[in-house]
């Protein structure tokens, strides 16, 4: 019957998948072309009798429709998914966009110099938080209850009675690492600190120091000394001078402060060191018997050194830093001249 027949073709066109272009050719060959399927329906039409004629027209019109909306749709289709795949493409032709570098932050760059200079004669790293007790920032270093080196550093307090204050120096680390390991201890601790001070192009209220400590069976001032003449001369240049001048500090005794000469040749080193060659550099001292004896280690059988000192205005010197707030304003490009450096 043909009634049945047009209907399956019908049924066919409706339910076929067209993938390519190819298989969208081979459609239109069959269901569209005057080839087709179409022209062996016509003669076979032609013997209809022609009650017959009007419904059955109907339905061979409904089977071109229905194959000329699917030859659109289908062309539609892949026409989409040619232009999708163009658009994910890529064009091995293009040149390439290349990937912006960052670079080491002045400070890094001066830190890693400094620990590896250390890390050389055997010291070790060591950390802590700089949310601190009062315990570890200023009581277990001997700082006496009501002492004005208390008020000495303009401490910022988090929390108080029990006072949490953000760390003041790294000296705190100091009693960390003797809480976790024993003699022989040699540690360096580097990290950040903060003080309430008023923010000018000369000291901000945030900078950085590096710690170190030693503590042995017979460790003495002239171990301090010749350690401290090794750095200065790794870090100033052979042949640096140092000279060690008496100072306070509640957890060293004796304690001292170390100034290097740098001369006064440049104008920058004569401003630096207000014409006199000598920059202070940093603190230092034979560690406090009490604070030995606050993390358990016998100042009778055990004695050690230790040192401090702040990394910006060494940094400052070295690169030729003005302004301390160059620091810490994230400006790409004050940082993009610290390019390369390791
Ligand atoms: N903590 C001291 C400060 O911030 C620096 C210092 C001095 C550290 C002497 C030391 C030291 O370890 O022995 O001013």
């Amino acid at each position: 019957m043909l009634q049945d027949k047009i209907n399956a073709l019908i049924e066919e066109v409706n339910h076929i998948e067209i993938r390519d272009a190819e298989s969208l050719e081979s459609f239109r060959l069959r269901f569209i072309s005057r080839k087709g399927e179409m022209s062996s329906l016509f003669e076979e039409f032609k013997q209809v009798p022609s009650e017959a004629k009007r419904e059955l027209g109907q339905l061979m019109n409904a089977l071109k429709q229905a194959a000329e909306e699917k030859l659109k749709s289908s062309s539609k289709a892949l026409d989409r998914e040619r232009d999708a795949l163009a658009a994910s493409a890529i064009d091995v032709t293009l040149p390439s966009t290349s990937e912006t570098l960052g670079s080491l932050h002045p400070i890094s760059i001066v830190r890693n110099e400094i620990v590896r200079i250390f890390e050389r004669i055997g010291f070790n790293l060591s950390e802590g938080p700089e949310i601190e007790s009062d315990w570890y920032n200023f009581t277990a270093l001997n700082f006496a209850e009501n002492h004005p080196a208390r008020e000495m550093q303009d401490t910022f307090f988090v929390a108080r009675h029990p006072d949490t204050v953000l760390r003041t120096h790294t000296s705190p680390v100091q009693i960390r690492a003797m809480e976790k390991q024993s003699p022989p201890i040699r540690t360096l601790s580097v990290g950040r600190v903060y003080r309430n001070e008023t923010i000018s192009a000369r000291s901000h209220c945030m900078f950085h120091q590096i710690e170190g400590l030693y503590v042995d069976k017979n460790v003495s001032f002239a171990d301090l000394k010749q350690t401290l003449l090794h750095f200065a001369e790794a870090f100033f240049g052979k042949g640096t001078k140092i000279r060690l001048r008496p100072s306070y500090f509640p957890f060293t005794e004796p304690s001292a402060e170390m100034d290097v000469y740098l001369g006064t040749d440049t104008p920058s080193n004569y401003q630096l060191t207000k014409g006199t060659g000598w920059l202070e550099v940093l603190g230092c001292g034979m560690v406090h018997p009490n604070v030995l004896k606050n993390v358990n280690i016998d100042p009778e059988v055990y004695s050690g050194f230790a040192f401090g000192l702040g990394l910006e205005r060494i940094t400052m010197r070295r690169y030729g830093i003005k302004d301390i707030r160059n620091l810490t304003e994230n400006d790409a490009r004050f940082l993009r001249q610290f390019a390369g450096a390791i």
